[in-house]
């Protein structure tokens, strides 16, 4: 049995979904997770308020905070327009391997760009490390005790909305 919790998830998406399909790999994450372990993704009834959301902002540039395993991230990459492109924040190394996987599986991996680090380091070197100049959609999905200084952080560190 593979180490983790999320490295088991990653092995039953390998095992049972289909490559290169992103929403196979969603609905294999959300099995899982419904049938063997309870996990943090965002989810299948969120995750569709969070579909709504993207398709309205229609984004061509996507932030996340807080990747974990990748399943909102691929949830996002698999909606975005071409040219559009989400970059998402994981403090854990673990997380940001197996999202890394996850998402290299799921096909997107040239959509999604995994920026591992806290948010408090990253937001700051958004502009100057990442060339993000605007941002026109903030999944903001980390650890709640942050959101309001990352949101205040991330105003002052780019044009947000624009
Ligand atoms: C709720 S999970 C994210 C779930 C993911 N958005 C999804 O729906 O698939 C929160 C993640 O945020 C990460 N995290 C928490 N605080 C963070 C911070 N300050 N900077 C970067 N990552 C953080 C945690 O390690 C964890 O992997």
């Amino acid at each position: 049995m593979a180490q983790t919790k999320e490295q088991r998830i990653l092995e039953f998406v390998k095992q049972n979904a289909t490559e290169g399909d992103p929403q196979s790999v969603l609905d294999h994450i959300d099995k899982y997770c419904s049938q063997k372990e309870w996990a943090m993704n965002v989810g299948d009834e969120k995750g569709l308020i969070l579909d709504n959301v993207l398709k309205e902002a229609n984004p061509t540039t996507a932030l996340e905070m807080g990747t974990y395993c990748g399943y909102s991230a691929i949830r996002i990459a698999r909606l975005l327009k071409p040219g559009g492109r989400l970059l998402t924040m994981e403090m854990e190394p673990k997380n940001a391997a197996v999202a890394k996987e996850m998402i290299k599986f799921a096909g997107v991996q040239d959509k999604v760009e995994i920026l591992e680090g806290t948010t408090e380091v990253i937001i700051p070197s958004l502009k100057t490390k990442y060339g993000v100049e605007h941002a026109d959609f903030v999944f903001i999905d980390h650890f709640g005790k942050h959101y309001t200084s990352d949101t205040k952080l991330l105003e002052f560190s780019i044009a947000f909305l624009k």
